[in-house]
């Protein structure tokens, strides 16, 4: 089974690895626009033009499914590259489902990926105005810019929480954020993203962590950051 996986920049690394620990036999191929990052405050066409050509390469490589590890792309273009594109999509949002169960839910997400959400006309206005939506600015930025030292980060991620009661779960709306996690965690916040899916599906206990790397294709638009990939899936995994 091959599989690509895409992001604007580390972001996806963390469902990457994920997906390593639980599938070692797949191929996997993992593009990142890195030259373009931030994809967050970037225009829907300049967006396009960039994502349609990383599809286009997993398209060449043969891809049995793509992992759409960015929720501002899945948010702005999933259903689009799901129409244009022979292979799987899946897409990574932000699961607002989770308005269901809480009073009261905060949302940290690209100013992009929280556009689409609230304007979106079919959002259920109510649940809408459950959400404290909170802005994160430049964090995908500097959280790319501080790789693998991600605590460096840490003062200005208790800055942009600061407003946010404890009480209140948080939506990590962008994959970017996800190297929060474990350290927002231990802050006393319940959060949601894309890993609590892995942690909830699958026996961690059989997770198996041998991987062969000639089975990882790693594919950036801007290639002097190459190493910096290589550490982070090495710590992840
Ligand atoms: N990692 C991406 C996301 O999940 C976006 C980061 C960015 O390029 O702004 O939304």
């Amino acid at each position: 089974m091959k599989i690509g996986i895409f992001d604007s920049g580390i972001g996806g690394l963390n469902i990457l690895a994920n997906m390593i620990k639980f599938f070692p036999n797949y191929r996997y191929f993992y593009y990142a626009d890195n030259k373009n990052i931030p994809y967050g405050t970037k225009d829907y066409e300049f967006i396009k033009q960039n994502v349609l050509i990383a599809m286009d390469y997993f398209n060449s490589v043969g891809v049995d499914c793509v992992i759409l590890a960015c929720n501002t792309v899945s948010t702005m273009l999933g259903d689009l590259i799901i129409k244009l594109y022979p292979f799987k999509v899946y897409k990574v949002t932000p699961d607002l489902s989770v308005l269901d169960n809480y009073e009261r839910v905060a949302l940290l997400a690209t100013d992009n990926t929280i556009n689409k959400i609230v304007g979106d006309s079919n959002s259920n206005l109510k649940q809408i105005n459950k959400l404290q939506i909170v802005k994160t600015k430049e964090l995908a930025s500097l959280t790319e810019k501080v790789a693998p030292n991600f605590y460096y980060n840490y003062r200005y991620i208790r800055y942009i929480t600061n407003g946010i009661s404890t009480k209140t779960p948080i939506i990590l709306g962008c994959t970017h954020y996800t190297f929060y996690q474990d350290y927002l965690e231990s802050l006393g916040y319940k959060c949601f993203s894309e890993i609590n899916y892995f942690k909830d599906n699958f026996c961690q206990e059989f997770c198996i962590k041998k991987f062969n790397p000639m089975n990882l294709t790693i594919k950036l638009t801007d290639r002097k950051k190459i190493n910096r990939f290589f550490m982070i899936i090495s710590q992840l995994l």
